[in-house]
């Protein structure tokens, strides 16, 4: 991106009432341009839009809209191939793109006309975030895709499950792969809420009590591709609101934060997975890096890293919520430090999610392991006092005579499942040779059979029931 400060220029935009300069200090204090030129393809579209509308009412020629169109796309070109000189005095994206279609043509001296920085920004930045919520739902579509295909290989392989990081009980690696499916999901529905909530067209608002010239809103909107279903434009409905709301992008930060926060957990699981204390993943050498120092070390940064960037984005959210709080209505300047924030996590969402769609596919489970550690037989515990259960006893009841047991067996050193009938029985008379059974990782997971357990044939048919629905988001 080519910088440039020229303080001697005159501030063409807005420069007429003024008798003085701004200050090198000031221009460099104010400028966004170091942040929000990303928007440009958005602001070329958005000028698009309002000068055909501003033909469309009458108050562009023909030939003085198209001579814009052809600028805007000159411009464009430029910036694309990166020879377009940014200059910092000119502030932001806006004045930058309109004073360089100046250069081009006259007409672009029309083009302000009924709109104002406020409205524009506002709506590059509903452009923006539309865009970045349907790339970052591709990219969750991915990661969920390869989670679902470690869960269809691994219907009946057995793996422990964990409260307090303590063992709990038995379930399958399909079960454990499919929560972290239901939690994308739900971050794909927050990046759809967020698309929703952005698409709500500003332009025509104005600086924030829109204009006195006849202008056709509806048609800007459907312009840019603001419109329902049906394809209706959808355009905002108070001006002043419209001007000073940053809604759209408290939407967005969310739904980057709680997606972050989902990848920094599954991070975090598979740190403590890949480590020699549990040995149950496998991480692929490209995601694992050595030490300078220790030969042995495969440590995992990639996960680390999530981990240490998801941080980042919690903040990022918190920032733009203080940001929000205390301002008066309608816009204040102060609203240009919404963008860093929010490309922020845009920028670090995306690259986490892009690295696990890759990742995802390349790790793979140590089913020995994980297997030794579900069926260690104090997992099955819960399963003895439902099996006292179902021969009458209350669970409290029950579930004090298997802590009973897990006392003799530790007491004694023989494992739960093994402990001689003599023994059992005087802890309870139901506790007779058939509660052997009950050891069996194929009868415990069968019988977790109701919505939302661990029960393969209820996974095979959520694995079904996702991959469609994946497969539905275009
Ligand atoms: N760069 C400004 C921003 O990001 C654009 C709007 C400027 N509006 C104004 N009234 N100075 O908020």
């Amino acid at each position: 991106m080519i910088l440039h400060l020229m303080s001697s220029s005159k501030q063409a935009t807005w420069g007429g009432r003024f008798s003085e300069l701004p200050s090198e200090k000031m221009i460099a204090f104010g400028e966004s341009i170091s942040f929000d030129a990303r928007l440009a393809p958005f602001d070329v579209q958005c000028s698009k839009a309002h000068s055909a509308m501003l033909a469309h009412v009458g108050i562009l020629t023909p030939e003085e809209r198209d001579s814009i169109h052809t600028g805007l796309d000159q411009v464009m070109k430029k910036i694309e191939v990166g020879e377009f000189e940014w200059k910092t005095e000119l502030e932001d994206v806006h004045m930058n793109i309109e004073q360089a279609l100046l250069d081009i043509t006259p007409a672009a001296a029309k083009l302000h006309t009924a709109r104002s920085r406020n409205d524009q920004i506002a709506t590059d930045i509903q452009l923006y975030l539309k865009s970045a919520s349907l790339d970052l739902i591709q990219g969750l579509k991915a990661c969920a895709s390869k989670l679902l295909d470690h869960a269809a290989n691994h219907l009946e392989d057995a793996a422990p499950s964990y409260t307090h990081l303590q063992r709990a009980q038995p379930i399958t690696i399909a079960h454990y792969c499919l929560a972290w499916v239901e939690m994308l999901w739900r971050d794909i529905e927050e990046f759809q809420a967020a698309h929703e909530r952005a698409n709500v067209c500003p332009l025509g608002s104005g600086a924030l009590a829109g204009t006195t010239l006849k202008i056709d809103r509806e048609f800007s909107a459907k312009q840019l591709g603001f419109t329902d279903n049906q394809g209706n434009p959808i355009v905002s409905s108070n001006s002043l609101d419209t001007v000073a709301s940053r809604d759209s992008l408290l939407k967005f930060a969310f739904a980057c934060a709680q997606t972050a926060i989902h990848f920094s957990r599954l991070s975090e699981d598979w740190i403590l997975w890949a480590s020699a204390e549990f040995n149950f993943i496998n991480l692929p050498d490209a995601y694992t890096t050595g030490s300078s120092l220790m030969p042995q070390k495969r440590n995992p940064d990639a996960l680390e890293l999530t981990r240490g960037k998801s941080a980042r984005i919690q903040g990022n959210l918190t920032t733009l919520l203080t940001l929000l709080k205390a301002q008066p209505l309608t816009y204040n300047r102060d609203l240009q430090e919404d963008k860093p924030p929010v490309f922020d996590s845009h920028d670090q969402l995306l690259q986490i999610v892009d690295l696990f769609a890759d990742l995802l596919g390349k790790i793979d489970f140590n089913l020995e392991r994980l297997e030794e550690a579900a069926l260690d037989p104090m997992l099955f515990a819960t399963d003895v006092a439902d099996f006292l259960v179902e021969k009458g006893m209350p669970f409290r009841d029950s579930h004090h005579v298997v802590g009973k047991l897990v006392a003799k067996a530790e007491e004694t050193g023989i494992s739960i499942n093994e402990l001689d009938v003599e023994v059992t029985s005087q802890i309870s008379p139901l506790l007779d040779e058939k509660f052997r059974e009950v050891f069996k990782f194929k009868r415990s997971i069968e019988r977790r059979n109701a919505t939302g357990m661990p029960n393969p044939n209820r996974n095979k048919a959520q694995i079904d029931g996702w991959r469609s629905k994946l497969e539905k988001l275009n």
